[in-house]
């Protein structure tokens, strides 16, 4: 992908990422234990992917989608689809280079690792 990615403008690599990653919530949230050791691991390689490409002018950010009516969420959940997916993009779009590397929620605040 990195030459596609070298040859955009303003890229950006968005990683799906969840609360349940968070080393901070960890010890309150979350039974599934593999589930949030894959979340936090694609933290960490979300941040070293940042550090690698940033000098090609490539962003990567982690977005935490919130806790969401979806086949995974169930239906309990917070946010319907609609309302994760229309922050996400509104917070996707308000992105820079500058940001890359920030863990965030869907409203584009910041997540505590
Ligand atoms: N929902 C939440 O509250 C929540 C919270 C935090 C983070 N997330 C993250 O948000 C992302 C989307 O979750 P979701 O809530 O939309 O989950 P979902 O409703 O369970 O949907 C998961 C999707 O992933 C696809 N999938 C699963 N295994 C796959 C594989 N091996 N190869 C290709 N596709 C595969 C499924 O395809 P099929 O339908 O064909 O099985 C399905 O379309 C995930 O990364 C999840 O960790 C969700």
């Amino acid at each position: 992908m990195l030459p596609l990615l070298r040859a955009g403008r303003d890229a950006m690599v968005i990683n799906v990422s969840s609360q349940l990653g968070s080393m901070a919530l960890a010890q309150t949230m979350g039974a599934d234990t593999v589930y949030n050791v894959s979340k936090a691991a694609l933290n960490m390689l979300s941040l070293k992917t940042a550090t690698a490409v940033r000098d090609d002018g490539i962003g990567v950010v982690m977005i935490h989608p919130g806790w969401v009516r979806t086949d995974m969420g169930g239906p309990s959940a917070a946010l319907t689809v609609d309302e994760s997916a229309n922050a996400i993009v509104d917070t996707i779009e308000s992105l820079s280079i500058e940001d890359s590397g920030r863990f965030i929620r869907w409203d584009g605040t910041d997540h505590p690792w």
